[in-house]
């Protein structure tokens, strides 16, 4: 989809393909699962650590509401990310979660987690069922600095994940193994080293990201003023060892892209994400519990809505954007 996204220019084709997937009952959703509001970490760059935020981080789906959040939000999903605001492994009905993807031929399975609770035997049943890429975060290339902003976290665990997903790719070559880094100014220079500590692994894909304000969090210096001067001789650099370990980098291209925080959402992004959590079922007002979601699309006029913006220009667009009150650049 994101291939396809990006080789189609013209948004007017883009809305009217979205408006026939739906129409036709095809896949087009990207759906955002936390299936629990609940951390075993406290990482101190996140909302974790914020304690008016975790007050409202709370519940989690019984067993009985997975089969209808399947049943209303997995036949037309082209994706299943499972672990977005939150860490999905405390959850103790994961398997089903997994199956359930599996039963709804859903063709990409993405789990994004912190890695420090994942067990030989339930990785494998989740790969069985359907799970291709795993995605572990990072907020340090040395243990102190892993153990200082990754609350909680255990360094040697955390290698441990790493070496047993290594070892899982040896039996199931599709699995993808990405790794997220976000820096800040304290967790910069030291990823220059990433690759003597993690060439090791089996990694596909490495993303590196700078911090965003995402609440009042423990961490809380958002500046990239000591980065910015460095930033285009080290990403000249580590591309270079990415390439060499065949690494596949998303990185900020230069350091503009920092100065600007340039974000690359695209506009049809909002019609294609479906987020689903305790408190949060895609739209405030869809009664998913008793409604179809084929029902609930017809009463919202959705169809209509995705076909009327093959009409308007892209200034409407990102005005109805705006009121939305989205707050991300588009480009469309
Ligand atoms: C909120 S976590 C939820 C999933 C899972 N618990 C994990 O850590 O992978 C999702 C991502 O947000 C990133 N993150 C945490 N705090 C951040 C911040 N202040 N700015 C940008 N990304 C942040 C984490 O590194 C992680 O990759
Ligand atoms: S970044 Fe992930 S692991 Fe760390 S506290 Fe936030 S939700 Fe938990």
């Amino acid at each position: 989809m994101l291939k396809w996204n990006a080789k189609i220019k013209n948004h007017r084709v883009k809305f009217l393909a979205l408006w026939f997937l739906h129409t036709f009952k095809r896949r087009y959703f990207a759906v955002n699962f936390d299936p629990v509001l609940a951390c075993n970490l406290r990482c101190k760059m996140c909302y974790f650590t914020d304690p008016e935020y975790v007050k409202t981080l709370k519940g989690q789906f019984s067993l009985s509401d997975l089969d209808i959040w399947a049943r209303q939000s997995l036949p037309q999903a082209l994706k299943l990310q499972v672990g977005c605001g939150a860490e999905p492994t405390v959850y103790k009905h994961l398997s089903r979660v997994f199956e359930l993807g599996k039963q709804y031929k859903v063709p990409h399975i993405s789990m994004t987690t912190n890695a420090n609770l994942l067990q030989y035997d339930s990785l494998k049943n989740w790969i069985e069922n359907g799970l291709n890429e795993i995605t572990v975060s990072l907020h340090g290339v040395y243990q102190d600095t892993y153990e200082e902003l990754m609350g909680k976290g255990d360094y040697n665990k955390f290698h441990t994940a790493l070496q047993l997903i290594t070892d899982l790719k040896k039996e199931y070559p599709n699995l993808l193994l990405r790794i997220n880094y976000t820096f800040n100014e304290d967790n910069f220079t030291e990823l220059k080293d990433f690759f003597n500590v993690y060439g090791k692994y089996a990694i596909d894909i490495l993303q590196i990201r700078p911090i965003s304000k995402i609440g009042n969090t423990a961490y809380n210096n958002f500046s990239l003023e000591k980065i910015i001067p460095l930033y285009d001789a080290f990403i000249k650099d580590f591309k270079q060892q990415a390439e060499k370990h065949q690494v596949t980098l998303l990185a900020p291209r230069q350091k503009e892209d920092l100065i600007q925080r340039k974000n690359d959402s695209s506009l049809i992004f909002n019609y294609t994400y479906f987020y689903v959590s305790p408190t949060h079922f895609w739209k405030k007002d869809f009664d998913w519990k008793h409604q179809s979601f084929r029902d609930y699309t017809r009463q919202i006029g959705w169809g209509k809505q995705l076909l009327s913006n093959v009409f308007k220009s892209k200034k409407q667009l990102r005005h109805l954007l705006r009121d939305q009150n989205l707050n991300y650049d588009v480009n469309i």
